[in-house]
């Protein structure tokens, strides 16, 4: 029989190995800077402006998609060249003046580079979806390089968090393609979150004053 001629791709592997270290760093960097900031916050104010840090590896198969759908071939210089989120966290605060808290203290940090934000609670978008999403570069240190590695950075309220994860699972369900008026109801329905947002925030800043007065 034939030998057959496999083509190197030992390389390609390495590489892929070496790039996906370097997301892993970034996302523990992200993380460890995150749980610091609340844990100082949690000291000076009593109070903690995170309910919980969520962070996740992009899959490789939604990789694959995603190059495939901006047209480029599958290398893994085009993954780290058009896929911002290949390593994602996402911070779930209580109310909406602790996202751009979250936002003003890592934007605020020496060594984090923010590269893009979008406000997606000033401008939500046509499904109703609310958060703040930064894209940061964070320099990894390796034992003869300093690589600046990017991370994407979803900020939102539990109640937006609970709103994203089911119109996730719905949207699921009808392969992206829901009917107009179940569109219309999940609108609805973020606009009624964001109405409960304002709400609570309400109550605290009521409860927090009231509890000022009587420290008078
Ligand atoms: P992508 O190609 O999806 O990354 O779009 P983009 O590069 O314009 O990024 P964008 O800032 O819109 O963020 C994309 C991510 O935000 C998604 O992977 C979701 O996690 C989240 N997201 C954006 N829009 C929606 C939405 O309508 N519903 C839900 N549930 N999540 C959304
Ligand atoms: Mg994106």
């Amino acid at each position: 029989m034939a030998k057959i001629e496999l083509p190197d791709v030992k390389d390609i592997f390495l590489e892929y190995r070496k790039m996906q270290l370097l997301y892993q760093s970034a996302l523990k960097e992200i993380g460890t800077k995150l749980e610091i900031l609340n844990d100082e916050f949690k000291f000076v104010h009593k109070y903690n402006p995170i309910e919980h840090i969520e962070s996740r590896m992009k899959s490789e198969e939604s990789i694959v998609r995603k190059l495939m759908k901006k047209g480029q071939d599958i290398t893994v210089e085009n993954i780290e060249r058009y896929i911002d989120d290949v390593a994602g966290i996402r911070v779930i605060c209580s109310f909406t003046p602790d996202i751009y808290r979250i936002v003003d203290m890592i934007s605020n940090q020496d060594d984090i580079e923010v590269v893009r934000t979008k406000d997606y609670m000033v401008n939500p978008k046509p499904s109703g979806y609310r958060s703040y999403h930064m894209i940061v570069k964070v320099p990894i240190f390796l034992s003869d390089t300093v690589v600046p590695t990017r991370v994407e950075i979803q900020i939102r309220t539990v109640a937006m968090d609970f709103w994203a994860s089911l119109e996730h699972k719905i949207y699921y369900k009808y392969d992206g393609h829901a009917p107009e008026y179940i569109r219309t109801e999940l609108r609805e329905c973020a606009e009624m979150i964001s109405f409960l947002d304002s709400k609570m925030l309400a109550i605290n800043e009521e409860i927090h004053s009231l509890k000022q007065d009587d420290m008078r």
